[in-house]
């Protein structure tokens, strides 16, 4: 991969925050990165009650919006879900796909995968693919098995648009945090991530020889251990979720972000 300087934040609000809240949170983001440093992305998944609101609070500064989950068909009669082009209608640039609380608690397939982000793409969103594997499978050593399968599931022979780059985060699943407290959470080792993040950079590399490729470590990455991980090769960025809904520890992982540019 080639050499970026760039540093991917992304904040994954969950079901952590509700309207209000989402709407707190990104007016004081507004405020407080206004002196954000250029070489900072950051984009913020609030819940699809708020999107609107959060893309109307943002729209004047560098922070993107993306959607937590999007639905594969476009438009119809499917009730409750709401649909990669209904988000990309009121402004949402990104969406997460197969993140590991979608794939375990709704039983999402890789198949399934696969439709969103294709459907994600068709609509102009960049899908945030990912990817990780249980603390089963990693007992059992099956970690690049289980990469593989997700990766090829999800790119293999798929009509990449060359203006997008390639984003997967690497959150492995038994490093997610269960709730915000600060000290809840097992992280994932910093090498173990980037060791991770080489293996899932090769594969990518050999199914999409062309495409720009970006990695997202995820799980249970908080103001204290963040620089670690920018620190690590093949790691461009980090998903963040407890974390991310704390204007403070957000600022703080904002902060160390910009000190590892
Ligand atoms: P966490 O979540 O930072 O709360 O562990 C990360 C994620 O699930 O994206």
């Amino acid at each position: 991969m080639g050499k970026t300087t760039a540093r991917y934040l992304f904040a994954n609000w969950k079901m952590y925050l509700n309207y209000e809240e989402s709407a707190v949170l990104a007016k004081q983001l507004v405020k407080e990165t206004k002196k954000m440093s250029s070489n900072v992305t950051m984009t913020v998944f609030p819940s699809a009650l708020a999107l609107a609101e959060v893309v109307e609070t943002v729209k004047k500064t560098s922070i993107a919006v993306g959607a937590q989950n999007t639905y594969w068909v476009q438009q119809g009669g499917c009730t409750g879900e709401v649909s990669a082009a209904m988000y990309k209608a009121v402004g949402a640039e990104y969406a997460l796909v197969g993140h590991s609380e979608r794939r375990h608690l709704f039983h999402e397939t890789n198949h399934e995968v696969r439709e969103k982000i294709e459907a994600a793409l068709a609509a102009g969103l960049t899908p945030v693919v990912c990817v990780g594997e249980t603390k089963h499978e990693r007992d059992d050593d099956k970690v690049e098995e289980v990469l593989e399968v997700q990766l090829r599931a999800a790119f293999e022979d798929i009509a990449w648009p060359a203006d997008k780059p390639v984003i997967v985060a690497y959150e492995p699943v038994w490093a997610i945090s269960k709730g915000t407290d600060p000290s809840a959470g097992t992280p994932c080792d910093p090498v173990d991530a980037s060791k991770a993040h080489r293996i899932i950079e090769q594969f990518l590399r050999g199914l999409m020889p062309k495409a720009e490729i970006v990695l997202l470590y995820g799980g249970s990455v908080r103001p204290h251990n963040v620089s670690e991980y920018l620190r690590q090769p093949h790691v461009q960025g980090v998903l963040v979720g407890a974390a991310s809904t704390k204007l403070e520890q957000w600022l703080e992982i904002v902060r160390a972000a910009e000190a590892a540019v």
